[in-house]
């Protein structure tokens, strides 16, 4: 009897100290509250299954390797050596999570006077921007996504990267500190806006959340 109290005990143990690393947090609104932009039924397919199942699958590939111990960032940085399940899901949970903190549905967010004065110098105007941000995200081949994020230097780029690649990744071209991402794959948009990638790219503006994107230009700068 007392042995079989102690391997119940050591099974809840187990059970405590074998809980998943990576999660989701919870989405900081509701799923319809984008609606217009961004249908109810695709953000909670988005972010209840896919975005669930990368965090998942994360902690499923790094069970028993030494990436159980570190961070995200620490995994990200050097996905060459790592497994290719490892590499997808680490990215497919950092970009996800990054994702829905930059959608809101408070209206008429704008970028801070440093973003904005930054947006200026570096692509001409926010329009400008924006069009070569939604130029990105149009170019992808297949799936991915666009980004803009802060070099080495802190100077601000639009790229683009497959899959669930992110500029975090030692194995990109164009390394920086991301501080916008639009999901270009299409579980992003397909049930409301089909082939046309271009109408998503052009209505993510809408609930585009400037004042998270802001804070996380501010501190990638402030990391410099
Ligand atoms: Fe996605």
């Amino acid at each position: 009897m007392k042995i079989l109290k102690i391997a119940a005990l050591g099974a809840v143990l187990a059970a405590q100290f074998t809980f998943a690393q990576f999660k989701q947090t919870p989405l900081p609104y509701a799923y319809n509250a984008l609606e217009g932009s961004i249908d109810a039924q695709t953000m909670e397919i988005h972010y209840s299954k896919h975005g669930a199942a990368y965090a998942a699958n994360l902690n499923k590939a790094i069970a028993g390797t030494p990436q159980e111990k570190q961070t995200l960032l620490q995994i990200l940085s050097e996905t060459s050596k790592l497994t290719p399940a490892i590499r997808n899901n680490a990215g497919g949970h950092y970009n996800h999570e990054l994702f829905w903190t930059i959608l809101t549905p408070e209206k008429n967010t704008q970028p801070s006077a440093k973003l904005a004065k930054a947006i200026n110098e570096t692509f001409g105007s926010l329009d400008a921007f924006k069009e070569k941000m939604s130029k990105a995200g149009a170019d992808r081949f297949g799936s991915g996504w666009a980004w803009l994020s802060v070099d080495k230097n802190g100077k601000l780029f639009v790229s683009s990267t497959p899959n669930q690649d992110n500029p975090l990744m030692d194995i990109v071209e164009e390394k920086g500190t991301p501080v916008l991402g639009i999901d270009v794959w299409e579980h992003a948009y397909y049930l409301k806006y089909q082939n046309k990638r271009a109408d998503y790219l052009s209505a993510i503006w809408n609930v585009l959340n400037w004042k998270e994107v802001s804070k996380r230009y501010e501190d990638a700068l402030s990391k410099k």
